[in-house]
Formats: C-alpha cells, structure tokens, sequence
C-alpha cells in the first residue's frame, strides 16, 4: 500500500510506473506513438492534473502539455503563484490517439485501471484538478455538463475532486477565459482547507468509462 511506501519508495515506483508505460502494448493506440507520455511532476506533489491525451507535441516529446495548451497551463499555474514541477501533470491515456481522435472507452479503461490508479495512490495529492470532460466523468457523474460543473470542488477521501475546463477548449473559446481563470486562483484555497489532512486517501474507483460523453 502507498501509505506505508516511503517517498524514496514512492518515487521508485513512480518512475517503474513510466518505464512499464513506455513499453506498454495494452491496447491499440501503443502501434500509432512516437513516445507514451506517462506524466511528470513531484511525486509529493499536492496538486495533481490530470488531462485528456497527449497531443502531437506531446507524443514527439514524451512530456504531457508541452503544446499551446501547456503554454497556457504554465500560465495559469503561474498566476497562482506555481511551477509545473510543483505539481503532478498527467492524462486519462498515455498514447496519442490518431488525429487526436477521442480516447475509446476501452483505451481509456484499460489505462486508468492499469495506470492512472496507481500513479494517484503514489503521489496522493491532495487536490485532483480534471481538465476537460474525459478525466471528470472519472470522478464527476457522467451525464454531467462541464459548463455546470467546471470550479465546482467535491469533497471526498479527505480530497478535493476540481473540474476544470481543458486549456484548449479555452484556447479555442476565449469567452471561457475569465471562468478559467477564476477557477484556478480559487485553488490555493481550496488546498489551505485541507492544509491539515497528511495526503488524501485513495480515491473511489473510478466508475468505468462512459459509452457516450456529452460534448459540453
Ligand atoms: N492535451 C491533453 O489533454 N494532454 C496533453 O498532454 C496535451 C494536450
């Protein structure tokens, strides 16, 4: 169990986490990478993003967020006052879907089941930031409305669950910008509530992934 793991312990299996993904054959979309992008950030970090998928960017590099939409995440995190290495960055699914297609329900499933578990549990943070409607129906209803739900924490495992929009849908809407940004700086005190509680407990299984998602 990750409760008991120390943080050296904690980090080696974190990084055995990344090697086994970056070998990973478990489903289809391993045959169309360049590289898998399994995450990156503090082991111990608080904050924890978890995006859709990488991009082309990201694929060519192996880091998540390193296109227009990282750019602007540095941005945001910037404004409230943090570096991309203070916290843990991720996606739903480690390889590039073709043409950026949506991730597949199956892809998805086998992923978070095999990975994205195991990396919360690791790292423990205290905040689960979801950016974009694929990493909130993991923790969020799946019916629900990201324009409804977006800046609205659940509490729960003595952690906070916050959807966010995706950066690049904000790219591509700027009329979501002041929402975005306004979410964001709620951040550090959504941390502060919890600045007592040691790391949160192991989340709720994520339910499996929806068939169908609604768009907004
Ligand atoms: N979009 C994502 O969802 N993840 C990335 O890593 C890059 C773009």
């Amino acid at each position: 169990m990750a409760e008991k793991m120390s943080l050296e312990e904690r980090r080696a299996a974190l990084q055995e986490i990344g090697d086994t993904i970056r070998q990973c054959r478990l489903c289809p979309l391993y045959s169309g990478r360049t590289h898998a992008v399994p995450g990156a950030g503090r082991v111990d970090a608080e904050i924890m993003f978890i995006g859709e998928a990488p991009g082309f960017h990201e694929d060519q590099q192996g880091l998540p967020f390193v296109g227009a939409s990282g750019k602007y995440l540095d941005e945001l995190l910037a404004k409230i006052g943090l570096k991309r290495d203070q916290v843990f960055i991720t996606n739903v699914v480690k390889c590039r879907p073709p043409g950026n297609r949506d991730p597949q329900p199956d892809e998805i499933g086998t992923c978070v089941e095999t990975y994205l578990k195991r990396q919360v549990e690791l790292i423990r943070p205290k905040l689960i930031a979801t950016l974009g409607r694929f990493s909130m129906a993991l923790y969020f209803p799946p019916d629900a409305r990201i324009t409804r739900l977006h800046g609205q924490p659940k509490r729960a495992n003595n952690r906070i669950y916050y959807p966010l929009f995706h950066p690049a849908a904000v790219l591509r809407n700027p009329n979501l910008r002041p929402a975005m940004e306004a979410d964001f700086k709620r951040m550090p005190a959504l941390l502060a509530e919890l600045a007592d509680l040691p790391g949160g407990d192991e989340p709720d299984e994520p339910p499996p992934p929806p068939k169908q998602l609604s768009l907004f």
